[in-house]
């Protein structure tokens, strides 16, 4: 029963941290999308810690976007690098 217990612990944080990536990605879609045609840049397969940087400089207003500086500080710090990870990883079909 206890390991029962774990397995569902198991699963159901694995559902979670997936909802959480994907949660937090789609208000970024809308602007950058999968193609690289786009005015906007597409984010999927960009250095981690390039997106992460990005994002901390837009924050900080150490980057000039006036979007990008909105957008950013509605971010916390871990909640930025769960969305390099992300995007670092690349587009995934399955998603
Ligand atoms: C309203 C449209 C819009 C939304 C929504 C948006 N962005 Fe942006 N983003 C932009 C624009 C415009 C730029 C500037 C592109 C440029 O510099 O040419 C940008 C730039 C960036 C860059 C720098 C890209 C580079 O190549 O240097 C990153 C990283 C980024 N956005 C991440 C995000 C993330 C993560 C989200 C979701 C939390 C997001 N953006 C949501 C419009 C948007």
């Amino acid at each position: 029963m206890r390991y029962f217990i774990l397995f569902l612990f198991f699963i159901s944080s694995n559902a979670f941290s997936d909802n959480l990536d994907t949660s937090l990605s789609l208000p970024c879609l809308g602007c950058h999308g999968k193609s690289t045609n786009l005015t906007i840049p597409s984010l999927y397969g960009l250095d981690e810690d390039y997106i992460y940087n990005s994002l901390m400089d837009y924050k900080l207003d150490n980057r000039k976007n006036y979007l990008m500086q909105l957008i950013s500080k509605g971010y916390s710090e871990q909640q930025i690098r769960i969305l390099s990870y992300y995007f670092s990883k690349g587009y995934n079909n399955n998603e």
